[in-house]
C-alpha cells in the first residue's frame, strides 16, 4: 500500500468517526437551542430584567373553611370547636392568636396540620381561623 493511499485511508476513517459522532449528538430540539443560542446576554444597565411571578391568589378563609375544615368543624367531629359556636372557642381563643394559629398550621391531636390544605398558606389558614371563631 503505497503511502497516499494509507494517508487517505485514515482520513476517510476519521471522517467517519466524526460524522457518526455528530449523529450520535443530543439532536432534540432544546438541546439543537441550546447549542445554537447567541453567546451572551446582553443586558443594559438600568433596564430590570422582566421576572414573571406567579402566585395563586389567596383564597377567603370561609372559601379554605368550606372546602378544607368544615367536615370537622361543622359538626364538632371528634371534639372539633364548631364553627361560630363561642362556648367551644372561648377558652381557645383565650390562648391567644399564636398558638391557635400555631395548632392549625402544625397540627393538634385529632386537628391534622393545615387541616389538610397543604397547599394553603399560613395566611389562608388564619383567614379560615376567623372565619370559623366569629359567632354565628
Ligand atoms: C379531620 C378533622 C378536622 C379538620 C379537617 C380540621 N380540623 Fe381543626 N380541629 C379538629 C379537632 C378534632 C380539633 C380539636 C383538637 C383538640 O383540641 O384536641 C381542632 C381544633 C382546631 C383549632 C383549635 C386549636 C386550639 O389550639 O385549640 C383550630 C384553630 C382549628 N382546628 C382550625 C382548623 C382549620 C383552619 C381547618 C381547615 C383549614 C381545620 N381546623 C380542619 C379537627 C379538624
Amino acid at each position: 500500500m503505497d503511502l497516499s493511499l494509507r494517508l487517505w485511508l485514515i482520513a476517510l476513517c476519521t471522517l467517519l468517526f466524526f460524522s457518526t459522532t455528530t449523529i450520535a449528538a443530543d439532536m432534540s430540539v432544546s438541546a439543537i437551542n441550546d447549542r445554537t443560542k447567541p453567546v451572551g446576554n446582553v443586558h443594559l444597565e438600568g433596564t430590570a430584567p422582566a421576572v414573571v411571578v406567579t402566585t395563586t391568589p389567596a383564597q377567603t378563609g370561609q372559601a379554605v373553611y368550606d372546602q378544607y375544615c368544615a367536615s370537622c368543624h361543622n359538626s364538632g367531629l371528634m371534639g372539633a370547636p364548631k364553627k361560630g359556636n363561642a362556648d367551644d372557642w372561648a377558652t381557645r381563643v383565650s390562648q391567644g392568636d399564636a398558638i391557635l394559629a400555631k395548632h392549625a398550621i402544625e397540627g393538634f391531636n385529632a386537628m391534622p396540620a393545615k387541616g389538610t390544605c397543604m397547599d394553603c398558606s399560613d395566611d389562608e389558614i388564619i383567614a379560615a381561623i376567623n372565619y370559623m371563631i366569629k359567632p354565628n
